[in-house]
């Protein structure tokens, strides 16, 4: 252990020469974090290769961090990858605080994810709903089980796309398979983002790029930029032709904004909007979707008290919508919880120390990285009643919520930086699974029993998934 008193930096296991604390960064780094809380407290510093950490793993920390030093500590270290078109200097995700970053949170949060805006565009989704449904039909009538994992990345990942421009980015239920490419290229990009860079912790290697991360990752920003550019070139071309055309999409929001409004926003920038939105916004809720299916298949009872509350609010053989959502607290909680155990980023998006902050006595240097073990915090035994029971029914009747307010509970980040996708995230999320539910009983492949579901995860890609997939066969109620 370092000597406290030499140092006002947090207390931390002792640095290895050279790679320091770089042991920890696995493929379960909120695991090996949490254990170390257990040994050095809740604010703790390592030192991974040459990058200063801290770590803060209590929820009264968190708050510290995201709330009340959060104009300091709201700047972000840089994954190299990222580096690449220069991505870094124009994506709302890693830009410092900015006057561009804040322009780009201001469209999103009036233009792109008001609830007037996602109201106006929910039929796109509902659309994408009712395909996953034909899809898990399909499967229903040839009595084959469907990858779970797989089925929410196409459903998440074409809801999203077509929210945002109005395109399928994978196949269809109908066999369609236009843009089967874009699929893939978003997966391989949150793939490439994800892999452990050691230009990200000793920053000269940064010149030679030694694993060739960010090389791979502008190929495929290249790529996704082209289609970008064909996406816009039509939808600008459309528009010329139809001074009323409108699909009412996230792309017509942006061209909409008048030119002399958008004072950085030109058509580069917002294709770095996009990328962000695209590839922050697929892995999440399709993991989300995930551990959510098995944790209600790990627990028949939670399973039939959230579909008992879909068939008594919006009856067997009725699609659900979004309007419904606020009419099913039983579902919602279901959501509340499944966030709380699995939160997709564990660590949430690393944040970066503008100044030297206090906290707690100790000192976050200038420049540190700091990360917020939400993974450790929703399970903190000092916080949560029987901390690794899934229980929604702790969310029933409190106004517990997943916005930011409360910091046990900060799955989505909080404050300048909280996750702007956060509206329709939880729109997607409601739907899928209430979909699901409503029009599907669901058993386990080859007989698997529920306590024998493996609910072990770790990071892959940019999201902390299940490691075994989630096999199940659909029924339809009819
Ligand atoms: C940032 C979680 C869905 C777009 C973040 C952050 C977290 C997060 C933890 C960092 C917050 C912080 O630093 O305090 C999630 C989860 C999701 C989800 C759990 C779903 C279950 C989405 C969706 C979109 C999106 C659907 C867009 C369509 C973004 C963007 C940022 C972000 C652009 C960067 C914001 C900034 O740095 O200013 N998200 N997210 N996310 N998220 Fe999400």
């Amino acid at each position: 252990m370092r000597n406290k008193t030499n140092s006002k930096l947090p207390p931390g296991p002792f640095p290895l020469p050279i790679v320091g604390n770089l042991f920890v960064m696995n493929n379960k780094p909120h695991k090996s974090l949490a254990k170390l809380a257990k040994i050095y407290g809740p604010i703790l510093s390592l030192k991974l290769g040459q990058v200063t950490t801290i770590v803060v793993s209590s929820a009264d920390l968190a708050k510290e961090i995201l709330q009340t030093h959060d104009s300091l500590l709201s700047d972000r270290t840089v994954p190299h990858a990222l580096t690449a078109f220069n991505h870094d200097q124009f994506g709302v995700g890693f830009l410092p605080l900015s006057p561009l970053w804040r322009e780009m949170r201001k469209v999103c949060k009036n233009q792109l994810f008001s609830n007037k805006s996602l109201d106006a565009n929910q039929c796109i989704r509902r659309t994408k709903i009712d395909e996953l449904i034909g899809y898990v039909s399909q499967r229903n009538l040839k009595g084959e089980a469907i990858d779970m994992g797989k089925v929410a990345f196409r459903t998440s990942i074409n809801m999203l796309s077509n929210t945002i421009f109005s395109v399928d980015f994978a196949n269809n239920s109908a066999g369609t398979n236009e843009n089967k490419e874009n699929k893939d290229l978003v997966m391989n990009m949150a793939e490439t983002v994800g892999k452990p860079n050691m230009a990200d912790f000793f920053p000269l290697l940064r010149l030679i790029d030694p694993q060739g991360i960010k090389k791979t990752y502008m190929f495929y920003i290249g790529k996704l930029f082209n289609v970008f550019d064909n996406i816009i070139d039509q939808r600008l071309k459309l528009r010329e032709e139809d001074g009323f055309f409108t699909n009412n999409d996230m792309l017509d929001s942006l061209l909409d904004i008048p030119e002399e409004n958008r004072k950085e926003l030109d058509r580069e920038k917002i294709e770095h909007l996009l990328h962000d939105l695209l590839v922050g916004g697929t892995d999440t809720t399709t993991y989300t979707l995930e551990w959510a299916m098995a944790e209600l298949l790990h627990n028949p009872n939670i399973m039939s008290k959230v579909k008992k509350e879909l068939e008594d609010t919006i009856g067997i053989g009725n699609p659900l919508e979004e309007s419904d959502i606020t009419r099913l607290p039983y579902l919602q909680a279901v959501i509340k919880e499944t966030l709380r155990l699995h939160p997709i980023a564990p660590l949430l998006l690393p944040r970066k120390a503008k100044e030297d902050v206090e906290v707690n006595g100790y000192t976050i240097p200038k420049d540190a990285q700091i990360f917020v073990n939400v993974w450790a915090i929703g399970r903190d035994p000092e916080v949560w009643d029987n901390p690794y029971l899934f229980s929604p029914e702790r969310f029933l009747g409190t106004k517990l919520d997943i916005k930011g307010q409360n910091f046990q509970l900060t799955p989505f980040g909080s404050g300048r930086r909280i996750c702007p996708g956060l509206p329709l995230a939880m729109r997607m999320l409601h739907m899928m699974l209430g979909s699901l539910l409503i029009s599907f009983d669901w058993k386990l492949e080859n007989d698997m029993k529920p306590e024998e579901i493996d609910m072990e995860d770790a990071i892959q890609g940019l999201a902390l998934r299940k490691c075994e997939s989630l096999r199940v066969i659909p029924t339809k109620i009819s």
